[in-house]
């Protein structure tokens, strides 16, 4: 499967959305996750995020290990998103600034 990391975090840029011909994508507030029941590994969305906030299972760098687990967490409960849509407002702002964990908001 497919994992979103950190890196989305404050910008939700949205153009892994519009790639993925399944609906694997679910919104929180200033995130998305990945369903992986539902990933069929078609490696699409990594290429599309401005940020690089996607990655394989097999290639999530060490640091956004535990972001494997917290998709498949958050997918259970927020909401499906098919349709890609602005970024946040400030997306440019929080772009490939470090250490966004503690901006996730729940
Ligand atoms: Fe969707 Fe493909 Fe990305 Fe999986 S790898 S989330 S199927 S676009
Ligand atoms: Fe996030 Fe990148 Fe998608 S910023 S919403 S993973 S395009």
């Amino acid at each position: 499967t497919y994992v979103v990391t950190e890196n989305c975090i404050r910008c939700k840029y949205t153009d892994c959305v519009e790639v993925c011909p399944v609906d694997c994508f679910h919104e929180g507030e200033n995130f998305l996750v990945i369903d992986p029941e539902e990933c069929i590994d078609c490696t699409l969305c990594a290429a599309e995020c401005p940020v690089g906030a996607i990655f394989g299972e097999d290639e999530l760098p060490p640091e956004y290990a535990g972001y494997k687990a917290l998709n498949a967490e958050l997918a259970k409960t927020w909401p499906l998103i098919s349709a890609a849509k602005a970024p946040l407002p400030d997306a440019g702002e929080w772009a490939d600034r470090p250490g966004k964990r503690e901006h996730l908001v729940l």
